[in-house]
């Protein structure tokens, strides 16, 4: 069982993890942090389960939250930024979770766009971020994060199991969750006072650098419906970029980029 005074003990963040909550087992850490949110919780307040009953997954997808053997928690941002760049948020989630992911295991770790987590070319993770908006400005972000840790191959079922992955799977022995969300909160905490204080620019670097859907051709489902291009770079809010056969450039803020196995006679 988590122990949320174990997390935070010795924590030097600035913002995330002063408060836990750590929980046998819940719908979905997302609903229980803007829960807190909505009764005034600090930013920073983190809730971690050892298992969701209703997980979920970006676009309506239901996420697999076995018990015991993941990392399934939810941080509450307040950041005064305008909202239209909160899924920027997600982007830094990634990096943080991968970078986290790095330290603990020494395990590669890819990003594709725009914030699933990739070992082996099987997805170990991915960040749901939720927003709750007045107008323009932000009232609270929640970033869901969720990471495949210690699942054998049973633990998945059997539709997920061949794109699936846990960091024991690439590993090869069991991993320290309590370390790994440790430093997930550090990283997270790092990343995100870097951004309010410097801007997107270096957090974009680093997610450049992990990023496996730039330079390849791309399968684009998004609100401008579903085309197919050649994912070029990131626009300063995190947009992927996609240059279509015509040369235009097309900015994609959300949706969903597969990667094409390019066909050559
Ligand atoms: C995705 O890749 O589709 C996003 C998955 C996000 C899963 C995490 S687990 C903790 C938090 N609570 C949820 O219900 N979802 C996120």
């Amino acid at each position: 069982m988590w122990d949320a005074e174990a997390i935070r003990s010795g924590l030097p963040t600035k913002r995330i993890g002063h408060f836990i909550v750590a929980l046998e087992e819940v719908g979905s850490t997302n609903d229980a942090v803007a829960k807190l949110a909505e009764s005034g919780a600090p930013e920073g307040t983190a809730v971690v389960a050892e298992q969701q009953l209703r997980g979920r997954g970006r676009l309506g997808r239901h996420w697999e939250s076995p018990k015991g053997v993941g990392i399934w928690t939810s941080v509450l941002l307040r950041p005064f930024i305008p909202s239209p760049q909160a899924p920027f948020l997600s982007l830094l989630a990634a990096v943080a979770a991968a970078e986290a992911i790095e330290e603990t295991t020494s395990l590669p770790v890819q990003i594709k766009w725009p914030n699933d987590l990739f070992l082996e070319e099987r997805k170990a993770g991915g960040i749901l971020a939720e927003l709750s908006v007045e107008g323009m400005s932000i009232r609270h972000l929640v970033l869901g994060i969720g990471i495949n840790v210690n699942h054998c191959p049973d633990d998945f079922s059997v539709e997920l199991r061949p794109s699936a992955v846990s960091l024991r799977m690439a590993l090869g022995r069991p991993v320290p969750r309590l370390s790994l969300l440790r430093s997930l909160y550090l990283k997270l905490d790092y990343w995100y006072d870097r951004f309010l204080v410097e801007g997107s620019r270096l957090v974009l670097d680093q997610y450049r650098r992990r990023c496996l859907t730039l330079g390849k051709a791309v399968e684009v489902k998004s609100e401008d419906g579903v085309f197919l291009g050649d994912a070029v770079d990131l626009g300063p809010g995190g947009e992927l970029l996609v240059k279509l056969p015509s040369g235009e450039v097309r900015a994609v803020f959300a949706g969903e980029a597969t990667l094409r196995i390019e066909r050559r006679e």
